[in-house]
């Protein structure tokens, strides 16, 4: 594999990497009531989050790459490579975010495949393949249900179709979002296989810090499965329904996370993480049983026979839950991904070039869904990660990454996609 050597390594320049960050911040801007700190609300195909893509796709453009647009409104910007028809080193992540955010869940990826592309520009670097920058529609999968919707259509495992007919919880359809707000593009959205792809992200929890490591080497994703359940109880008077003739949805939707902790505090599922995020009560009034519940559970594990195992007790459980309360619940799979393995060569460049510059780093799996769990499917395919400030917080307004780990990941991707981007790599 040719590479590059420390005489030509370049230095992405940071103050603008920096300023780009901040600066898409302000777009879906808000104040947390609690804490004070500006949060980042721009859930996906919202006028925020199109005010968002225009703005990057603005920068791409003045930063000489070509935009395409998909079917499924996930972009790319394309720089040629002396390769004409040699497919594209890819990077890229996500700008849509969940409603709660920091600066950097996503936005570090995108904004940073765009710093090295104006960085290799001013240094004339040619490269063979050409490198593509890509945001993903829908990562996040708050508004639409599906987390990686986006790179799971461009990667062919949820059909273009399918996708474009997933609606927000008021039945507003992706398809119809596209067409509103100018992002249903011509682009085919099954994405040709690339050389390989690159992802760098803030790793969103305390692994690195607690480590003292300066970036880390993601070897894979952990195995993800969403559900929602629709509780059916019955509305009934607070005062005069004796306890036992109640069918209470919100004492089934209580007894129902009680028990996923239960199952984690048993051991018996490994390092299973359980969240019940939503939980939407009907009709959430003082005096009435509740009629409806409709919750959300997030089960995550690094191993699918864990995994499996949990999403069982949790089926046999349900039943439980019925049978105790009359409750009836109706569960719909909403999204599900095994935990994905990277490619050992992505991840050996991506160590040797961190070791090249001196920074301290660590191999890990994430913790998070990412659009290179979808795109691993297509191509070699391994992640950077920066370490987060406040034990990693993410998700959350305090979400925070130095301005000197963002450069360090991004001029690690900036070595590693030269690298992969040369005739004869991988
Ligand atoms: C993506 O942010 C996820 O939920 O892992
Ligand atoms: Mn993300
Ligand atoms: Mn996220």
């Amino acid at each position: 594999m040719s590479g590059t050597n420390s005489q030509d390594r370049l230095a992405i320049n940071q103050d603008r990497l920096w300023a780009s960050l901040m600066a898409l911040a302000e777009v879906g801007s808000y104040i947390d009531g609690r804490s004070g700190l500006r949060g980042v609300n721009r859930l996906a195909l919202t006028d925020a989050e199109a005010e968002g893509r225009r703005l990057v796709i603005r920068w791409m453009r003045e930063a000489g790459l070509r935009v395409r647009v998909d079917e499924f409104g996930n972009v790319y910007g394309r720089r040629e490579g002396l390769l004409a028809d040699a497919p594209p080193v890819l990077v890229g992540s996500h700008i849509d975010s969940v409603a709660t955010a920091g600066a950097f869940d996503g936005c570090l990826g995108v904004l940073g495949g765009i710093e090295m592309a104006r960085i290799l520009d001013e240094h004339k670097v040619l490269t063979d393949h050409p490198i593509e920058v890509a945001f993903f529609t829908e990562e996040e999968g708050v508004r639409f249900g599906t987390d990686m919707l986006g790179s799971a259509v461009a990667a062919g495992r949820i059909p273009l179709d399918e996708a474009l007919l997933r609606a927000d919880v008021t039945g507003i359809t992706i398809g119809a979002e596209l067409e509103r707000l100018g992002f249903r593009g011509t682009a085919p959205a099954r994405l040709a296989a690339p050389h390989a792809y690159v992802e760098c992200h803030i790793e969103q929890g305390p692994v690195l810090s607690a480590a003292g490591r300066e970036l880390g080497v993601v070897t894979g994703v952990q195995a993800i499965s969403w559900q929602e359940l629709t509780l059916f109880g019955r509305s009934a008077h607070a005062g005069t329904t004796p306890m036992e003739l109640r069918h209470d949805a919100g004492l089934a939707a209580a007894m129902i996370t009680l028990k996923l902790h239960e199952m984690v505090d048993s051991g018996k599922y490994g390092d299973l993480r359980v969240t019940v995020g939503r939980n939407d009560t009907y009709p959430n009034l003082i005096n009435i049983v509740p009629a409806r519940v409709v919750c959300t559970i997030d089960l995550r594990n690094p191993s699918e026979t864990y995994m499996q195992a949990a999403e069982e007790e949790l089926r046999r459980y349900l039943e439980v839950v019925t049978a105790k309360t009359g409750v009836q619940i109706t569960p719909r799979q909403t999204a599900k991904t095994p935990p994905v393995e990277f490619h050992d060569d992505v991840e050996n460049v991506i160590s040797e070039e961190i070791d090249t510059v001196g920074l301290s780093q660590m191999r890990l799996l994430s913790g998070a869904g990412h659009d290179a769990g979808e795109i691993a499917a297509l191509c070699p395919t391994a992640m950077v990660f920066v370490p987060g400030e406040y034990d990693g917080i993410s998700h959350n307004p305090r979400e925070y990454s130095t301005p000197e780990a963002c450069a360090n990941g991004i001029n690690i991707l900036t070595a590693v996609v030269r690298r992969l981007a040369a005739k004869d790599s991988l």
